[in-house]
């Protein structure tokens, strides 16, 4: 019999007493009784929070919302490229954002969410990626090798696709937090006999100036972005196809887990 007292206090007071049936008039006697007073903090936690023996929960809150937060971000920045650009935009600074948070997050967060517990040398990574696909891959209660480096490929390359978005806009639009940095003033005084004139002319040579300059940046930097929003969805199609097959080898719903945060333990 195990009793567990002190449910929801700071402290846990486990009692376990053994019983052993004997000879007599009540037919058991109590053979030892075991107190252990350790300071263990797990039932201060809620019930949904304590890791039993069956599971244990590895992806902390933070971890959670940012991944399905960026996954709706970068989706919807993906399919309205060519709906309001407003919306596209505000999906990709989020998607900058979460990203951002996610990386910080990698230095200073909960063991799992650790960039030290996840990034394994490229040996680790094929061989993980050999036997997954022979059906033998060993299982990692954080991310793989091979699911480790895919994290940082897909953060790496939301945030490029990011910068390129932002310098793309700043060309096009003459918007957002890069647009200073690349366009030139309509309106640049010309200095004569010590006056400051504002030509039309002035103005006319500017606007051509800056037409001409969006459309050789514009041009490329919309190649440049195009090229590397394609890129990552490959990257989270190839993403999607490993965790299924991770989920298959290993008969457990990864998906769940990032949902849940918890694990099965063995
Ligand atoms: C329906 C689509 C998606 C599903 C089902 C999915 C599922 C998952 C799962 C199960 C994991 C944990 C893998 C493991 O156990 O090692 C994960 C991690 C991750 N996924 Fe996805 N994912 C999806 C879409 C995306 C998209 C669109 C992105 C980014 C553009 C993305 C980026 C990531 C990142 C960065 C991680 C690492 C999580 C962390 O440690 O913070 N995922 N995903
Ligand atoms: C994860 C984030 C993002 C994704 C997946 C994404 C994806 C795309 C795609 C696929 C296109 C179409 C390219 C083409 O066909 O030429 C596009 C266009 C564009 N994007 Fe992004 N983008 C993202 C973030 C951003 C950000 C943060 C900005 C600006 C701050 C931005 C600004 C633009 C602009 C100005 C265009 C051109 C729209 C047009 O000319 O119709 N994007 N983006």
């Amino acid at each position: 019999m195990t009793g567990n007292s002190g449910n929801g206090g700071a402290h846990s007071l486990l009692i376990r007493i053994k019983v052993a049936l004997v000879p007599g008039p009540h037919n058991r006697r109590v053979e030892a009784v075991e107190v252990d007073t350790s300071m263990s903090t797990v039932s201060s936690q809620p019930k949904s929070e304590v890791n039993d023996e069956a599971r244990v929960r590895v992806w902390d809150p933070l971890v959670r919302l940012c991944h399905w937060a960026l996954a709706a971000a970068f989706f919807i920045a993906y399919f309205t490229e060519d709906g309001p650009l407003t919306l596209h935009v505000w999906a990709g600074y989020t998607a900058g954002v979460l990203v951002a948070t996610r990386i910080v997050w990698g230095f200073v967060g909960t063991r799992h969410a650790r960039f030290t517990d996840f990034l394994y040398g490229p040996r680790e990574v094929w061989r993980y990626l050999f036997d997954l696909l022979i059906f033998r891959a060993k299982r990692y209660l954080g991310h793989s090798p091979a699911g480790g480096a895919m994290v940082l490929a897909l953060l790496l390359g939301v945030a490029a696709t990011v910068w390129s978005g932002l310098e793309l806009y700043a060309v096009e639009e003459n918007a957002g937090p890069l647009a200073s940095s690349s366009a030139v003033p309509i309106s640049t005084p010309r200095v004569t006999y010590g006056f400051a004139v504002f030509a039309d002319e002035d103005n006319k040579e500017s606007k051509a100036k800056n037409e001409e300059h969006e459309s050789n940046d514009g041009g490329i930097w919309e190649e440049i972005h195009e090229s590397l929003a394609n890129f990552v969805l490959i990257l989270v199609i190839v993403h999607i196809a490993g965790v299924l097959l991770a989920s298959v080898v290993h008969r457990e719903n990864l998906t769940r887990s990032m949902l849940t945060g918890y694990k099965r333990r063995e």
